[in-house]
């Protein structure tokens, strides 16, 4: 049992908990995943996977995206890559509910499929489906040789490594990563997304490995914040555009591991709701980098500073705005709006991991929670 533990604590790499340790891995894994793929000095944009289909993906008349938990968040976040750069239209689903749904699939549609175990028995379904009514099957899978990796007619690795702790942090990355060079070269095969522009984007992605390193260095001051909030029984968090989907999943991570209850919301449908909860007692996680919603997000803030919620607001460096209504903030690098998500979750996988460790909780295997679902 000794040689069991120390084991375990030896791939650990000497942190505490494996969540810990693959959260500290992302500017690696981001990196393997877009080895040899993206060269920006060289203007190399190239992958093995898409190149046989890249026609066929570039005339497809639409695209639909089907996945399960935090990989249909990493779903969510292609859909405003693909669309905004390459202009195919995009929908993302619940593989659980576009099986049982009857869906319209024909021969002409994409379907990409993101699993990073590659087991997920609805997301597995889903692309057999699919598959009947004979639509492209493109994979994203972390696991190599997994099964939803062999059911498709191509598709792409995420080259992450293996992912222990439950909840998925440097997978989703990975994904990202992954969906954010697909949505480039469809882009510029397309000629929808401008050569200049394109270059810019190659460059800061080759630049975000950098900036997810500065990112967690932000830890300390998060296990301050995380401190004063680890008895909160409910958390909002809110983001707008490329930051919605990051707060979906920074409230699935606090779910998750933490037992808190909590719910991302897109900040503008907070007055069809979400409002009602807020409360001096109530935190709320905002999302709000410099981007294209900046000036909308402000006005979010300003709706829950009004009701006394406390704000604790993800900024862009620099940002004066933001930082004089916010109870608390945390200040991340600049980059493009299209790439941010890579680094706005940084500070909530941290801010979970942090609470759930402070309560006490199994952080590497949370209550009633599977790594890999291959029951429906
Ligand atoms: C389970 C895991 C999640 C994961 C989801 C989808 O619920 O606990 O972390 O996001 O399944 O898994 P997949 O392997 O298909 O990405």
């Amino acid at each position: 049992h000794r040689l069991e533990m120390e084991l375990e604590s030896i791939e650990k790499g000497g942190y505490e908990h494996f969540m810990l340790k693959e959260i500290y891995e992302q500017p690696r894994s981001i990196l393997d995943s877009m080895r040899g793929r993206l060269v920006a000095e060289s203007s190399h944009l190239m992958m093995s996977g898409v190149r046989e289909y890249e026609n066929k993906l570039a005339n497809a008349d639409r695209i639909i995206i089907v996945a399960c938990g935090t990989s249909w968040h990493a779903g969510l976040v292609a859909e405003y890559l693909i669309e905004d750069l390459a202009r195919i239209p995009v929908e993302v689903e619940y593989a659980s509910e576009f099986r049982y749904r009857n869906p319209i699939i024909t021969e002409k549609d994409i379907v990409i499929a993101i699993s990073q175990s590659g087991e997920t028995a609805d997301t597995l379904a889903a692309i057999e489906l699919a598959k009947s009514k004979g639509a492209t099957i493109f994979g994203i899978c972390n696991v190599v040789g997994s099964s939803i990796a062999r059911a498709t007619d191509a598709g792409a690795y995420t080259h992450a490594g293996p992912e222990i702790g439950v909840a998925s942090t440097k997978a989703f990355t990975a994904q990202v990563t992954v969906l954010t060079l697909i949505a480039m070269i469809l882009g510029s095969k397309r000629g929808t997304l401008e050569t200049t522009k394109l270059h810019q984007l190659m460059a800061e992605l080759e630049s975000i490995p950098a900036k997810v390193e500065k990112a967690l260095e932000l830890n300390d001051q998060i296990v301050k914040i995380s401190e004063l909030f680890k008895d909160a029984t409910n958390f909002l968090y809110l983001g707008r555009g490329y930051n919605f989907p990051v707060a979906l999943e920074g409230a699935l991570k606090l779910k998750e591991i933490s037992y808190i209850h909590a719910e991302g919301y897109p900040a503008a449908e907070m007055k069809h709701g979400p409002i009602a909860l807020i409360d001096e007692q109530m935190p709320v996680v905002v999302i709000a980098t410099k981007d294209s919603s900046y000036e909308k997000i402000v006005s979010n803030v300003q709706e829950v500073k009004a009701r006394k919620g406390k704000v604790i607001a993800i900024v862009t460096e620099g940002d004066k705005t933001i930082p004089s209504m916010a109870d608390y903030v945390i200040e991340i690098p600049e980059t493009s709006e299209h790439l941010m998500p890579l680094l706005s979750v940084i500070p909530l996988q941290l801010l979970s991991y942090h609470i759930a460790v402070m309560r006490g909780c199994n952080v590497d295997q949370p209550r009633n929670l599977a790594k890999s679902v291959t029951v429906e």
